[in-house]
Parts: C-alpha cells; sequence; structure tokens
C-alpha cells in the first residue's frame, strides 16, 4: 500500500472562466498524517477542501484519492465515495433545519443502513450537546450548531477528516474540545486535512501548507512542538 493517500497533480480551479482560484497545485499527503492548511483569506483553501471532498469539480488537473481517481467518478460515484471515506466539517453548518441535532447526526448512519441511535446520542455528548439532542438548529446557538456539524461529520468514522475552520465558531472551551476530538481521530490512524488562520491550531498538526492566490507556497515543513 502506497504511503500517499491524496495526490493532486496539477490541480486548478477556474470559477466563472475568469476566478483563478488553484493555479497548478501539486501536493500529496500520506496517510494518516495531519495536514494544516493556512494562507490569507480568498487564498483558495475552500476551494481546495471542495475539490478533495468530492464537492465540486477541478477545471484542470487530477485527484487520486488512494486508488481513486476522483475525476472519473460520476454524480452518484462521488457521493457514495464521499460518503465512505471522508467526513467533512464545514464553514457553513448546512444542517437541515427541520431536523433535530439527533436526526441531523443520524443522517449519514442511515445511507449507511445504521440505526443505532446509541452512537449518534455518544457522539453527541462527545461534543458537549448531551442535553440538546431533540433541539432544531434555530433553537441551538451558533457554536452549538457547529459542534452538531462535527458529531454528524464523525458518526461513520471517516478515514479522511476534512475540517474547515473547526473552531473559528467556537469559544474556547468547545474550540478546545473540538480540537481534542480531531487529535483522537488522528491518533486513531486517520488522515486530517484541516484548514485554520490560527497558527496554534496549525502546528497541531504533522505538516503545514500555506496556500496563497491560489498556489502552494510552502508546504513539507515538518512541525516541531
Ligand atoms: N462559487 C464561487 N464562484 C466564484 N468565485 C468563487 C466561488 N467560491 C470561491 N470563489 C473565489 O475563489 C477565491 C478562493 O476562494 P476560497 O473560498 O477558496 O478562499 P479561502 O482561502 O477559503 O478564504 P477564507 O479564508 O476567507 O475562507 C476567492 O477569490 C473567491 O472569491
Ligand atoms: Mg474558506
Amino acid at each position: 500500500m502506497s504511503k500517499e493517500l491524496i495526490v493532486l497533480d496539477n490541480l486548478s480551479k477556474i470559477y466563472d472562466g475568469c476566478t483563478t482560484a488553484l493555479n497548478e497545485i501539486n501536493l500529496s499527503i500520506s496517510r494518516g498524517d495531519w495536514t494544516s492548511i493556512t494562507g490569507p483569506s480568498g487564498s483558495g483553501k475552500t476551494t481546495l477542501l471542495n475539490m478533495v471532498s468530492c464537492l465540486d469539480k477541478p477545471t484542470s488537473g487530477s485527484i487520486m484519492i488512494g486508488e481513486t481517481k476522483i475525476n472519473d467518478l460520476n454524480q452518484t460515484e462521488l457521493t457514495r465515495f464521499r460518503r465512505e471515506n471522508i467526513g467533512l466539517i464545514f464553514q457553513q453548518h448546512y444542517l437541515i433545519p427541520y431536523l433535530s441535532a439527533l436526526e441531523n447526526v443520524m443522517l449519514p448512519m442511515y445511507y449507511n443502513n445504521n440505526k443505532d441511535e446509541s452512537i449518534a446520542i455518544k457522539t453527541l455528548k462527545r461534543v458537549g450537546l448531551g442535553h440538546r439532542l431533540h433541539s432544531i438548529p434555530a433553537k441551538l446557538s451558533g457554536g452549538e450548531q457547529q459542534r452538531v456539524c462535527i458529531a454528524r461529520s464523525l458518526i461513520n468514522n471517516p478515514r479522511i477528516l476534512i475540517a474547515d475552520e473547526p473552531t473559528g465558531n467556537l469559544d474556547q472551551k468547545n474550540g478546545r474540545v473540538v480540537l481534542n476530538l480531531i487529535k483522537e481521530i488522528h491518533e486513531a490512524g486517520n488522515t486530517i486535512l484541516l484548514v485554520t488562520h490560527n497558527s496554534k491550531i496549525a502546528r497541531e498538526g504533522d505538516r503545514i501548507v500555506q496556500i496563497i492566490d491560489g498556489k502552494v507556497s510552502m508546504s513539507n515543513m515538518t512541525v516541531i512542538n
């Protein structure tokens, strides 16, 4: 089995034919590594995560995840691939507004024919929301919604966790809860790709990749804690 899990080859994304968000990115991510991605606002970080998580297609270049060339998959295959391999924590929450916290977390389980409510309850308790199981998103604070989203992303034990500013909306205490969870997931052998503006959080990773103007400006930096 190859050491590299995610390989981006000359990856470009041009929006609307004029905005170059990613400009020929070459990047390899090793299995089990935690890669932190930093860079100024608008530099292409979320675009990069959207490509790797199969939410959007590149304009050119290729993405390999394990043995799978993502470019070759159709929409149904992409959705299934993502569901089986990737956990996502977004900058926005995308919770289903009419479902409770518990139902939102259970949603990805249904797709995998798993209806074991106790796992979802346990995961919500892990993110400190045992007392909000039956609240709909509108009755939750922004940080609580973020934590529901995190619980949902962890529910199927993804081997790749992709997180866009996962602690951005959280206070210090809940930020630490979430960070500790991500550390646990990493220590269990999973691969983490995490975007953050916070240099302290970035340094929790094995490696920091800086994106500036859609290009990798600094990579392969080994983090010394
Ligand atoms: N759907 C879209 N359509 C057109 N342009 C877009 C779209 N999404 C992003 N862009 C543009 O692409 C560039 C990169 O955006 P991206 O969201 O990847 O930045 P970012 O590094 O995540 O920024 P931030 O730190 O503010 O989240 C920006 O110039 C942005 O305006
Ligand atoms: Mg972003």
